[in-house]
């Protein structure tokens, strides 16, 4: 049987930083309440001519060069963003595979909100196990600012643009191999994030009245079902594969809100080192913000071969997810 091994990650965060004392020249909000509240001091806003498939593409080709494998080799290209270049068609994988220079490999996004990341691994992971596929890339991709309502400072002052992405390829050793990756949703919760507009779901004198497709969020609610639902996660996780936390080398979750993380890590008895933070410079990310974390600590010299990482997310759908991953670079 092939086992699917985490070979390698790649990052790109767009050159313009938006921080805390430009959003409070925006909206009625203040360095100290944000920084308080969420933990974030900047996010970084991609140019107007810098799409959802060119920050990916950035991302993604650190991430093969650094892999070992051949651009040729690569079988399968998953993206996971709410962000797409379009909405609907075409979609940000085969755009992101086409400026690649990929030719032949299936092509496509998933929409699973922040915790996408962890579905396109799920999907990277069963494509390898049953042997359609031997190579893939995954990225996670977001240009958030897009569908921000810079007039709404309960959201606007969370989110921020960036890409990540990582090679997965088929292993006969076990050792190297993804352990295990859960995935989850309710639907029950859909009101709780959401983008309203813009789809088959929309009243039509919203689209009418050019409503966009901004992001709405009770964050309160969110908040409190976050921390509930992802420390279950996690635990269970960590349980079913008989694997105590001290022995993960890197936490990386999610970055939504510092908050969150801390009362998860602490539920978990996670160190400060063990935890992986990237919340106060790039804010949320959306699907993008546990690559980019990974990518952070692989740059920092932290990540290396055969080390564990746990890695969890929580997101509109609502969808949740972690994932028991060994980093197993093949160089
Ligand atoms: O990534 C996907 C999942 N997303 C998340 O996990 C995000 C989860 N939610 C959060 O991170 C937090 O709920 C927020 C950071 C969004 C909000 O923090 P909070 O501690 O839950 O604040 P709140 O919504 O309960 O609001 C408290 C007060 C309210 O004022 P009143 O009613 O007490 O007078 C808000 O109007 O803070 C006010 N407020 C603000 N004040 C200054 C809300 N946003 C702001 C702001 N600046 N930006």
């Amino acid at each position: 049987m092939a086992y699917a091994a985490f070979r390698s990650i790649g990052a790109y965060v767009p050159q313009k930083i938006l921080t805390n004392e430009d959003l409070a020249e925006m909206v009625d909000t203040s360095d100290e309440w944000i920084t308080k509240r969420t933990g974030i001091k900047e996010r970084h806003i991609a140019s107007d001519d810098e799409y959802t498939s060119d920050l990916g593409v950035k991302a993604a080709r650190q991430a093969i060069e650094r892999s070992g494998i051949a651009l040729e080799d690569i079988d399968m290209v998953v993206c996971a963003t709410i962000s797409p270049d379009y909405f609907c068609m075409p979609s940000t994988a085969t755009i992101i595979s086409t400026k690649l220079g990929l030719k032949n490999v299936t092509a496509f996004d998933i929409s699973a909100a922040c915790t996408g990341f962890v579905y396109i691994l799920s999907i990277a992971k069963a494509f390898i196990e049953s042997g359609m596929k031997k190579n893939v890339l995954i990225i996670g991709a977001e240009k958030l600012s897009a569908i921000t309502d810079y007039t709404d400072r309960g959201t606007c002052i969370l989110f921020g643009d960036g890409a990540g992405a990582a090679v997965i390829s088929a292993t006969d050793n076990k050792d190297e191999a993804i352990v295990d990756v859960h995935t989850g949703a309710d639907g029950e919760y859909a009101d709780l994030l959401m983008t309203p507009n813009g789809g088959s779901g929309s009243a039509h004198d919203a689209l009418e009245e050019e409503a966009g497709v901004f992001m709405q969020m009770k964050g309160n609610e969110t908040f409190k079902v976050a921390v509930r639902t992802l420390t279950k996660d996690v635990k269970e996780i960590l349980e079913h594969n008989n694997i105590a936390s001290e022995s993960i080398e890197h936490f990386v979750p999610h970055q939504a809100n510092y908050r969150i993380i801390k009362a998860v890590g602490d539920a978990l008895k996670m160190t400060e080192e063990q935890v992986v933070l990237t919340v106060h410079k790039y804010g949320n990310t959306s699907g993008a913000s546990i690559p980019m974390a990974i990518n952070d600590i692989y740059e920092a010299g932290e990540l290396k071969a055969g080390e564990m990482m746990l890695l969890d997310a929580f997101g509109g759908g609502l969808t949740w997810g972690s994932a028991l991953v060994p980093f197993s670079p093949l160089k």
